[in-house]
């Protein structure tokens, strides 16, 4: 058994692409296999900030090979414009058996984003506060089997021609009947395919499935990079503020095609607090002037839409329910280092509604929002701890913090991120 799954516990952006990025040092495969560029993965490689939308976080490592397979919804002019700003920051994409894309996944085009974004938009509808980068309608294309897949591209251009013609044209009407805005050129969209595919042919492969099975059955070390967070699951997220697509563990394995036979560990990257961008409950949520602060020590905003985040306190009761629906085997606890401003840190143990009670995370409540947490308020370290290297180094405070996690959930933390940097990273056992 030599996958590892690793998946976000809350509501994104909890530092996957960092720890990823400092896993795949070890790793021989790093794969995403859901989501699209709503993703906005961001890694320090020596002082440069990268922030990948589509392309594996194992990219800037000459031992990976990076896969994207059948489950992720590929916006194919920001995967070139992402191929290419790699191409020219370095030597990383030097040999195109570096990028596997599998004939499988769903292509995502101008139309979905101005769907998307037309729905956003529209006076009526549920705002979900989402990416606008076409997710919900891609998604929707391939359930309904009107999509356009990834090997479908290489096909002659009367084909490719018909195939997007189908899918354009219920679109068309919902844009330019329904949503009163200007239809999508079919000619345009076709013109940027076929201009697009040219860059785009020397990292096509049939069958990434096969690939991964391969792999992991010589062994090697398989990281599966999942995006999003857990509570923004489609099926088991706060529905309807949530992504379409499953960000659960069980997702890495339909989304690559393989068993679950092979995984070893399910790793969630948690943020030592909590944050949240776009619409939707958020029941430790800090407002006013605390908030902000959190907000700006963290330096939180969006690495895909540039939104700020909104920013609260640990939710265990939610970790527990992530915990519970992605089999969480292992820990990697991210921004520790955010929180060494604080004199008092509150860590939300339970909620109350109506004077009662409640220990486990609400998740289809209608009363969700009625929730009040129940805090328990542990001391701050209020020391820099960036430059630690060990666990036994960080202060006493901070050990207890990760303790009360640990016990809490009843699960160990293998790693401890004190920093955005690959070095500011404390391991406290082997990965694989
Ligand atoms: P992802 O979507 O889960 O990959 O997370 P994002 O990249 O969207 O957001 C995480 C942000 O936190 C990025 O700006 C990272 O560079 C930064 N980051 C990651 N780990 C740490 C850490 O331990 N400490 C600090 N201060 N920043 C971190
Ligand atoms: P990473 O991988 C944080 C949120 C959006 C919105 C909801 C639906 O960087 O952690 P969508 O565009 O997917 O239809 O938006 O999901 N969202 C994310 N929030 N991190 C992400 O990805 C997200 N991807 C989508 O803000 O609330
Ligand atoms: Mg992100």
């Amino acid at each position: 058994m030599s996958g590892i799954i690793v998946i976000g516990s809350q509501w994104g952006d909890e530092g996957k692409g960092k720890a990823v990025d400092v896993f795949s040092a070890e790793a021989d495969y790093v794969i995403r296999y859901q989501g699209g560029a709503n993703a906005g993965h961001t890694l320090n490689i020596g002082n440069q900030k990268k922030i990948l939308h589509l392309i594996p976080s194992g990219i800037f490592h000459s031992n990976t090979t990076c896969i994207i397979s059948a489950g992720v919804v590929l916006d194919i002019e920001t995967l070139v414009s992402e191929i290419q700003a790699i191409k020219q920051s370095g030597d990383y994409l030097n040999k195109p058996s570096k990028l596997l894309i599998s004939d499988s996944a769903t292509v995502l085009l101008s139309y979905h984003r101005v769907l998307d974004q037309a729905r956003e938009k529209a006076v009526n509808g549920v705002k979900i506060g989402t990416t606008g980068k076409g997710i919900g309608p891609a998604y929707e294309d391939r359930a309904s089997r009107k999509a356009l897949l990834f090997g479908d591209l290489f096909t002659d251009k009367e084909t490719l021609k018909n195939k997007l013609e189908k899918s354009l044209s219920e679109k068309n009407f919902l844009i330019e009947k329904f949503y009163k805005q200007t239809p999508v050129s079919l000619e345009n969209i076709l013109n940027k395919v076929l201009s697009l595919r040219e860059e785009l042919k020397f990292y096509r492969c049939h069958d990434t499935s096969s690939v991964i099975y391969k792999a992991l059955k010589e062994n090697k070390k398989v990281l599966f990079e999942g995006a999003q967070g857990s509570l923004l699951d489609l099926l088991h997220g706060t529905y309807p503020y949530v992504t379409s697509s499953s960000t659960l563990s069980g997702s890495a394995l339909v989304g690559s095609g393989i068993g679950p036979g092979f995984i070893k560990k399910v790793i969630a990257i948690t943020k030592a607090y909590t944050t949240r961008v776009g619409g939707g409950p958020f029941l430790t949520e800090c407002t006013g002037e605390e908030g902000e602060l959190l907000q700006k020590t963290g330096e939180e905003w969006g690495a895909t839409t540039g939104r700020m985040r909104r920013c609260g306190w640990l939710d265990l009761p939610a970790l527990k329910y992530s915990a519970r629906i992605n089999g969480i085997t292992h820990l990697a606890l991210m921004k520790l280092d955010v929180l060494s401003y604080l004199k008092e840190i509150p860590v939300c143990v339970a909620y109350t509604l109506k004077g009662k009670t409640i220990y486990d995370y609400p998740v289809y409540s209608s009363e969700l929002s009625e929730f009040k947490p129940v805090y328990t308020v542990l001391p701050g370290w209020q020391e820099e701890i960036s430059s630690m290297k060990k666990f036994e180094e960080l202060p006493k405070k901070a050990q207890d913090y990760i303790r009360l996690i640990q016990k809490e959930l009843d699960i160990p933390v293998e790693v401890v991120s004190v920093g955005p940097t690959r070095e500011a990273t404390i391991w406290r056992r082997n990965l694989f």
